[in-house]
């Protein structure tokens, strides 16, 4: 059985005394679920504090994005031997706020292509990562347009097909997609578990079909979208949901161990 996976996205959010609190109160509150991979991903500022509170315990320090060059003249970016320099096990890539698909957008539309991350640009993220032996969690998801045009299916194997091109099938062994229906981010309208265990194994189909099947059964295909504490368990019940991407709910040291207890035994 697939080890479940729970990862919190703190996105542009806390300073690095907030950060390093929320950190430390999370790792005390989840000590007895060691059976559970639990990361979080953390504001590129915080990552050296947040390191520190992290060591000895079983939380994995993640990051929210990554350039896919090494070095050189790129201001503002950071490359993934800088995420290695600080021990990053896992990073967040195609999230849909970076995609520039916002749900309920409250950025103008002026700014959209200042965000707008392409299939290529994920693809050679992606790689990069792998390199450097950091876990990619690749977000996935249709918009609310596109789920009332009953597209999603079509996105999303566009999208898993254009972040995976040419990349072994061997090298995504520690790799995880996670279903993020983008008018389920940040909405408090969470995807029924019903229909995200749906999608769920339609990504392992997916990559079963784009990738072998061998590969696609190891890798953890979890749900985002505004999960929470009274949601989490519902979801983690499923057979087909192999963790959660948690958003505003990670904010909360409390609220996110409340989440990781939901998370199924044994791993
Ligand atoms: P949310 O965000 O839990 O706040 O909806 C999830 C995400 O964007 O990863």
């Amino acid at each position: 059985m697939r080890t479940q996976l729970i990862a919190g996205n703190w996105k542009m959010n806390l300073t690095c005394a907030q950060a390093l609190a929320n950190a430390e109160s999370l790792v005390k509150l989840i000590e007895q679920r060691p059976d559970v991979d639990v990361a979080v991903c953390v504001p590129f500022t915080a990552i050296g504090r947040v390191r520190e509170a992290l060591r000895n315990s079983s939380v994995h320090l993640g990051a929210q994005n990554v350039f896919w060059l090494e070095k050189g003249a790129y201001t503002g970016q950071i490359s993934p031997g800088m995420l290695a320099d600080f021990d990053v096990a896992y990073c967040i890539v195609g999230h849909s706020e970076t995609r520039g698909r916002f749900g309920v957008s409250e950025v103008e539309a002026a700014l959209l292509p200042y965000f707008a991350e392409s299939d290529s640009a994920i693809n050679a993220k992606i790689r990069a990562l792998l390199f450097h032996s950091i876990n990619p969690i690749l977000c996935v998801g249709e918009t609310a347009d596109e789920w009332t045009a009953g597209t999603t299916e079509g996105v999303i194997r566009q999208q898993l097909e254009g972040a995976l091109k040419g990349i072994e099938p061997a090298e995504l062994y520690s790799f995880a997609v996670a279903y993020e229906p983008v008018w389920a981010i940040g909405t408090g309208q969470t995807c029924e578990a019903d229909e995200a265990a749906r999608i769920c194994t339609l990504v392992r189909n997916y990559l079963a079909d784009i990738l072998d099947a061998e590969v696609a059964d190891n890798i953890r295909v979890l749900y985002g979208g505004s999960v929470r504490s009274s949601n989490a368990d519902v979801l983690l019940n499923r057979n087909e949901i192999d963790g959660l991407l948690v958003g505003g709910a990670s904010l909360d040291a409390m609220e996110f161990a409340r989440i990781v207890m939901a998370a199924r035994h044994g791993g």
